[in-house]
Formats: C-alpha cells, structure tokens, sequence
C-alpha cells in the first residue's frame, strides 16, 4: 500500500489530491480543485500570465486541503507526483515548484508526471463512496482514446499501468488530430455561437433538447480507411459560415439546438470512425475513454450502444465524471504506477526538475 500527493497545475486548474494505491485498486482519498474557467472567460480562452498567477495563490491551500481531507500529514506519504509536462510552463512552474519544495523539505521522492499519462491513469481511479474497481481486470490490448481540449490521441496499450513503458504515450500512439483536439473544436465552434468558454459542455446541452443531428450537413474529414488521424479544422470554418448565414437572416436563437447537435454528431461520428478502425487494426478487446471531451453524452451514449458492432470485447471504459476533466487524482495515479517502477527522483536530483511545455513524448 502506497499513499500518494498528487499535484496538477498545466492549465486553468489547480488541484491537489491523496489516492491510496494497492496491487488490486487505486481510490482517492480527497480532491481539492479551484478552477479558474470564470477568470478566463471574460477573454474566451484561457491567459497563460493569470493562470500562472493564480495558481500561485491556490497551489498550497489546494495541498493543505487535499491533506486535511484524507487526513494524512506530508511524514504519512509515500511520494509526491506532480505534473511537469506538457502544459502552460508558467503554470505548470507553480506545480513543480510546490512539489520540489515539499517532497525537499520532507525528503519524499518525487515523480514527474506527462500530463496525459495522467489522464490515461483516470480509468483506474475509484472514489471513496464507489464500489471496488480491479485494474487487473481490464482487458488488454485497449484502444486508450484521450480527448481533450489539447490532444485527441488514440493509443494500442498492450501493457498493464505498472508496466508501461518509459515513453508509453510515444509507442503507443497510433492515431492523433493533424490540427484542432476534439474539444477545441467544441469550444472554437461554440463561442462562434456565442457560448462562453468552454462551450463543448453548452453544445452538449443544446443538442440534448429537441437538436436534430441531421439538420446542417457539416464536413467529417480524413474519412478514408486508411488512417487513423483527425483533422477538425474544416468543421470549424463550416460552422462560421452557417452561423453567419442564420444571424443575417435572423434564425439563429431558433435553430441553436440543431446546429449544435449537428456540430456534436459530426466531432463524435469522426471519433467513432477512427476508434473503430483503430480497433479493428490493433485487435483491441476493450476500450477506455479520457480527457474533457469523455464527459460528453452523445459519445458516452453511442460507445454504449455500439460497442459490439465495433469488435470490443466488453463495454468501453469512462472515468467517473469528476475524473474526465483536469484532476490531480489522476496524477497521482499516473504517479503511483511510476514510483512502482522506480521511476522518481530523490532529494539531491528533484531540484533539477523543470516544467517542460512541449515534451517530445
Ligand atoms: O481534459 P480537459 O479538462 O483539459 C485538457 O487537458 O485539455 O478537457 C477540457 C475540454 C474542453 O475542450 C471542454 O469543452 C471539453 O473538454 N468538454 C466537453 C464536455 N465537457 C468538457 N466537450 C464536449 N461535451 C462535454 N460535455
Ligand atoms: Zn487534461
């Protein structure tokens, strides 16, 4: 049994959180998160310079509170994670500073954390009040879909967490967007609408109404067979063009829900299509949804019904909701299964460590 700090600071929020890890299952102890969406959103998107201020702010009495919550004292852990890669490196600088500083003073080891081998470790996370949740018991090979606001990557895992390699994310990747992530063209396409940031959560609300998906004939691209890559910027531009369209001829309050769920069935057929070919190639048995965009009904609903048509083995996976945005649970996670390999820094190498924007892998 391990406890570990997890610390997460690469974009708009700052969490820190305490699992508790052991060889069948991962549970989270407490999460504290401040989310900084209504400081950014007078700008439509996220500022680096106030993210990083704020987190400054925030960063140790998320930790306190991560503590208090799971009541274990900073001598109880086993490690501290913290997220140094890849992200804003202003914000992710407050993360790692805060970790160095801690696992220093308190002569913790120390795990950096790829921000996306965090949330590929969000499936395995089980909260207090949930039942028990066996990591051993996911079929491999899995399809690992992460779908965010700054990747859509589909990766072949073949390995369980403990065993993932020290460039997993890199060799496993099989398919990935040439341009916008799934959930920036949610955003990109709502705020052409007039929804403030982050939209994917509006259109996903506006398209559950009475939208019909049929209603606009929106672009998919890349649907040839033979890759496994996205590209979301056509959509993009299609939409600005239909929005424009309907606000001269004064429509558009009335047709919002259709659009928006013609917006959504086209992000979510072009997802589908990838993962079921991806399945298909790489012989996967089961399939695990990450990231933002794992929190949309539409996608959640059709992976449900149509998991056997695309060849899985069983009902793809979801993190619990809490768990599909930024979290420092799922770092901690990601961490625990690295400092099971031995994979951390002592006190006389953290101090080295820095936050990295754009790792290679
Ligand atoms: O994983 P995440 O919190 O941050 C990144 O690492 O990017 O993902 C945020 C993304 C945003 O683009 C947001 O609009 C999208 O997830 N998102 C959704 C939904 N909830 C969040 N997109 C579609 N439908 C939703 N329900
Ligand atoms: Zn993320």
């Amino acid at each position: 049994m391990s406890l570990i700090l997890g610390i997460e600071t690469s974009c708009d929020e700052c969490s820190a959180s305490v699992v508790r890890y052991d060889a069948n299952e991962i549970e989270v102890l407490s999460v504290s998160t401040f989310s900084q969406i209504a400081l950014h959103q007078p700008y439509g998107g996220v500022v680096p310079e106030i993210a990083s201020r704020n987190h400054l702010e925030t960063v140790n009495p998320m930790i306190e509170a991560a503590l208090a919550e799971a009541n274990v004292r900073v001598q109880d852990l086993d490690a501290i994670a913290v997220t140094n890669r890849p992200g804003l490196v202003g914000a992710l600088l407050v993360g790692v500073s805060a970790g160095k500083a801690l696992a220093y003073a308190a002569k913790k080891p120390l795990v950096p954390v790829h921000h996306l081998e965090g949330h590929a470790a969000s499936i395995y996370l089980r909260s207090k009040d949930r039942p028990p949740l066996d990591r051993n018991a996911f079929p491999l090979p899995m399809l690992l879909a992460i779908v965010s606001g700054g990747h859509t990557n589909l990766h072949a895992v073949k390995a369980p967490p403990e065993l993932w390699p020290k460039n997993f994310l890199k060799r496993s990747l099989v398919g990935r967007s040439r341009d916008d992530a799934a959930g920036e063209a949610f955003d990109k396409t709502a705020k052409t609408l007039g929804f403030a940031y982050p939209g994917g959560k509006y259109i996903d609300e506006y398209a559950q109404g009475a939208g019909d998906p049929k209603a606009f004939d929106l672009p998919r691209a890349l649907p040839q067979k033979a890759t496994l890559d996205f590209s979301f910027s056509g959509l993009k531009t299609a939409v600005a063009i239909e929005a424009e369209k309907l606000r001269k001829s004064g429509e558009l309050e009335a047709r919002l829900p259709d659009l928006c769920a013609s917006i959504q069935e086209a992000i979510v057929d072009a997802l589908m299509a990838k993962m079921t070919l991806a399945v298909r190639e790489h012989g996967c048995r089961t399939l695990a949804l990450v990231g933002g965009v794992a929190a949309n009904s539409r996608l959640r609903h059709r992976l449900d019904t149509e998991w056997k048509k695309m060849g899985l083995a069983e009902k793809p996976r979801f993190p619990e909701m809490k768990y599909c945005t930024d979290n420092a649970a799922m770092i901690a996670a990601a961490g625990a299964f690295r400092f099971r390999q031995n994979q951390y820094l002592k006190p006389d190498e953290m101090l080295s460590l820095s936050a990295i924007a754009y790792p290679e892998t």
